[in-house]
């Protein structure tokens, strides 16, 4: 009975190409409706205000802050311009209290300044060139903003696991400055970033063919680099460049098509936000492991999987991770060893037999293959949207994704299913793109976009 269980949830979790091909075209669709009005679609296709990639020439010392994956990280980065590039780069990672995630405004940015302020003072001297000049920093926050400029946003709402009520509807920047004045920080915010689009800047840094960045992490979203004319709602100048870059929140996705199951419908109801970031719920690291948990309770509930009682652990949400997902998925030996270790030291389960670590090994499959297939039907959507779905003309353009998260540099399967499956759904198409890991990326990209907005010009330095 337990089999019966597995094997409905897999028909329901089914994604034919026929199926894939239906979800890119309603990410295509709601790419175009988002670009056409505010609150046009459930994609916010964020305007950030990027209308410029690196170029190489950038120069100076530069601070970046990372917030909104796993770690919360601060970086330094010293820009040596085309000839020497990134001289040095070095940061420090450090975890947020799950407590502050879902605290006061001012407990988390004061936090964030603290751990910040303490990394300025590491720099050695004669770094930071000119005593009168304000050190300026690059902020990756990787949360749905509504930019207002280049440096300033304000929050639209929370995701992934954060919930603090009085940042919503507030200026992030603004919250970050008041902190760094409080802890005696003097420093200045000169450009802020999702994590998406620090990704598609540092990968364009080492790539002028790269279009897109992709995260697949903790949460999971989308940017890309959109002609400035085919976006309706953009009632600024039309930059020089004619580009402009876009954050989807792609992980607010939601269409007919999705292959939803009733364990979806259950984890969303019971998350911090119902209703919200349906795509990200099925795809992303902060959910795949509590898919397969809520699988398995009810294997264990109706069809007494692990015998008579249900395991009292397995009933606490969130605690399979989907790093111990992962390694299951990945175990090889024969009498499956991991998975058994993994039972044990998470769920207290000592009795698993060869059959049951088989039926979960498959579980975490099949779990793993719906979030990379579709996943690749999104890359596939933006491709469409930008034209690099076909070859024309026998025309060898390459077209570069950056890519980075825990999910796709860790979760080998997931990464192999969604690059296999792009080539599924692109065909020969599929020779002229190139999925690249851009590692760190977020954060040099968010210092490489600091640089180019300084308030100081060269001739400063
Ligand atoms: C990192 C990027 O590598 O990946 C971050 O530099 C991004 O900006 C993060 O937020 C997402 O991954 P995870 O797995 O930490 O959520
Ligand atoms: C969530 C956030 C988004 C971020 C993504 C990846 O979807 O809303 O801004 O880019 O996670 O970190």
């Amino acid at each position: 009975q337990a089999l019966s269980i597995l094997r409905e949830f897999e028909e329901k979790c089914g994604t034919p190409i026929s199926k894939l091909k239906q979800v890119a075209d309603a990410m295509t669709v709601e790419m175009h409706a988002g670009l056409a009005s505010e609150g046009g679609s459930k994609l916010k296709m964020i305007i950030s205000y990027v209308d410029n990639l690196p170029t190489g020439d950038e120069k100076g010392l530069f601070y970046a802050l990372d917030l909104g994956g796993t770690n919360f990280r601060v970086l330094r980065v010293h820009l040596g311009g085309k000839e020497h590039r990134v001289v040095k780069q070095e940061f420090e990672e450090v975890s947020i209290p799950p407590h502050l995630m879902t605290g006061s405004s001012d407990a988390l940015f004061d936090f964030i300044a603290s751990a910040l302020a303490k990394f300025v003072a590491t720099e050695s001297d004669g770094l930071h060139f000119s005593p009168d000049r304000q050190r300026e920093l690059g902020f990756t926050f990787s949360f749905p903003v509504r930019q207002t400029s280049i440096s300033s946003g304000t929050l639209i709402k929370w995701t992934k696991g954060f919930s603090i009520d009085d940042t919503v509807g507030q200026d992030v920047v603004g919250e970050l400055t008041k902190a760094m004045e409080r802890v005696g920080l003097d420093m200045r915010v000169t450009a802020l970033v999702n994590d998406t689009i620090g990704t598609l800047a540092g990968g364009r840094y080492h790539n002028p063919d790269v279009v897109a960045a992709v995260i697949l992490g903790t949460g999971t979203n989308a940017a890309y680099v959109e002609r400035a004319h085919a976006i309706p709602k953009w009632h600024g100048l039309l930059p020089k460049s004619g580009d402009m870059v876009i954050n989807m929140e792609w992980g607010n996705f939601r269409s007919s098509h999705l292959p939803l199951t009733e364990y979806d419908e259950a984890l969303d109801a019971e998350s911090l936000n119902p209703g919200e970031q349906i795509f990200e719920k099925i795809i992303s690291g902060m959910y795949l492991g509590e898919i397969v948990r809520r699988v398995l309770c009810k294997m264990a509930e109706e069809a007494a999987f692990f015998g008579d009682t249900v395991p009292a652990k397995l009933k606490i949400p969130f605690i399979l991770r989907t790093p111990h997902m992962s390694a299951m998925h990945h175990d090889t030996s024969p009498d499956l060893k991991i998975v058994a270790a993994k039972l044990k030291d998470i769920l207290e389960i000592s009795n698993s037999s060869l059959k049951m670590r088989k039926v979960i090994v498959e579980l975490c499959d099949i779990v793993a293959s719906r979030g990379a297939r579709l996943s690749a039907a999104g890359i596939v959507g933006i491709l469409k949207k930008i034209g690099r779905d076909t070859v024309k003309d026998g025309e060898k353009q390459k077209s570069v994704v950056s890519l980075d998260g825990g999910l796709y540099e860790h979760y080998t399967k997931f990464r192999t299913s969604m690059e296999n499956t792009l080539v599924e759904l692109l065909g020969e198409v599929s020779n002229n793109i190139v999925i690249e890991h851009s590692n760190d990326g977020s954060g040099i990209g968010a210092a490489l976009l600091a640089a180019s907005h300084s308030q100081y010009t060269e001739a400063d330095e």
